[in-house]
């Protein structure tokens, strides 16, 4: 007896510290992706439905453990104890824990339901379009009424909303017959601090207005399992002053400086020529190099990271990347999703090639 229940307390104990765990991770008071401190009009109006509704549960939930446990203790089988009064079939009772919880209901669908339609509203003043489009694993976004593509970093002005047509396309894929692209698989497109998720379907176009206060980096993830590298399928939302948003879309507009000496130059024969590249990727202002089977790069240096998000752009990052990228991120190139290893296969690029190759991605401005 003693035994058996030595043993059960050995067993909460060690499922109560992945529970500590959890618990003190809600503590981070520098969580990027913190949903509960929102940094927009749209989060903040999720915000403002979530807390009264979590005030309801939560005194709902001490009323009901609370009248669990005292039943327990105060009815608990004594000896020579008679059964406490039973009360099934109580037609007043009945009535009123049935009435009680619909009201309540009710009452908490009337701001879900005005939330609900709010969100869904399409903004009319001063929006920005942009066009998102999945890819397994990272994130391409077309501005439609700026005429410029970017990938993983979007930038948005601030105070404006931003009114996102999510698509899902796998270029790297046999399209069907009719079709530009490849249909893409499930994805989610989630800034925790501008908005609530959305998926991203095949076949479909779904809508998401997200909008900054600040300016400032806003980091999200896909949300929606899309197959290996899933986790690995980062973004960033970078919301600008006006003036600066201008300014970095003059840039994004420019076509790509072809270096004229050095290794760079030698890099950007390769990209252009040998290396195979542009089969894969944009580069601006060289003709026939439109792909969107990756991203496109004609400013590669004017964001942070790469590939979904996931690595710093230095040139080392890069150089370890073109060497092998599914070692830094598991891929499929073989199956048309994700970079090749480019020293195993077609050009089969040296150790000086890539030197080169980094050399011209480093001009990328
Ligand atoms: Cu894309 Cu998960």
């Amino acid at each position: 007896m003693r035994r058996g229940l030595g043993g059960r307390v050995r067993r909460l104990r060690v499922a109560a510290i992945p529970a500590v765990f959890v618990f003190l991770a809600s503590c981070a008071s520098n969580a990027p992706q913190d949903t509960l401190k929102p940094d927009g009009p749209i989060s903040r109006k999720i915000d403002h439905l979530f807390y009264p509704v979590f005030g309801i549960a939560t005194v709902v939930f001490i009323l009901v453990q609370g009248m669990i446990v005292a039943t327990i203790v105060r009815h608990r089988h004594r000896p020579g104890k008679p059964d406490p009064v039973q009360v099934h079939g109580n037609t007043k009772l009945e009535l009123t824990w049935t009435l009680i919880p619909a009201l309540l209901l009710a009452v908490i669908a009337v701001p879900t339901a005005k939330t609900i339609f709010d969100l869904a509203r399409e903004p009319t003043k001063n929006v920005l379009p942009v066009d998102v489009y999945g890819h397994m694993w990272w994130w391409e976004y077309r501005y439609p009424t700026l005429g410029i593509s970017t990938a993983n970093e979007m930038h948005i002005p601030v105070g404006s909303p931003v009114r996102l047509s999510l698509h899902t396309i796998e270029p790297g894929l046999p399209a069907a017959k009719g079709e530009e692209f490849a249909t893409g698989v499930i994805h989610s497109f989630w800034i925790p601090k501008l908005a609530g998720k959305q998926d991203v379907v095949p076949g479909r176009v779904n809508k998401l207005t997200i909008q900054a206060e600040e300016p400032g980096t806003y980091k999200g993830q896909c949300a929606e399992y899309c197959n290996l590298s899933h986790a690995n399928m980062r973004l960033r939302v970078v919301s600008q002053k006006q003036a600066d948003f201008d300014g970095w879309v003059a840039q994004q507009r420019k076509p790509v400086e072809k270096p004229t000496s050095g290794d760079a130059a030698a890099g950007y024969a390769l990209f252009t020529g040998k290396g195979t590249c542009i089969g894969c990727h944009t580069m601006q202002g060289v003709a026939g190099a439109t792909a969107r089977v990756g991203p496109n790069l004609t400013h590669l240096q004017g964001r942070e990271t790469f590939a979904g998000a996931m690595f710093d752009v230095t040139p080392e990052n890069l150089n370890r990347w073109i060497h092998d990228p599914s070692a830094m991120k598991p891929m499929r190139p073989e199956q048309g999703t994700g970079m090749p290893n480019l020293t195993k296969t077609g050009p089969h690029l040296t150790d000086a090639e890539i030197t080169q190759l980094v050399a011209f991605l480093e001009t990328l401005k």
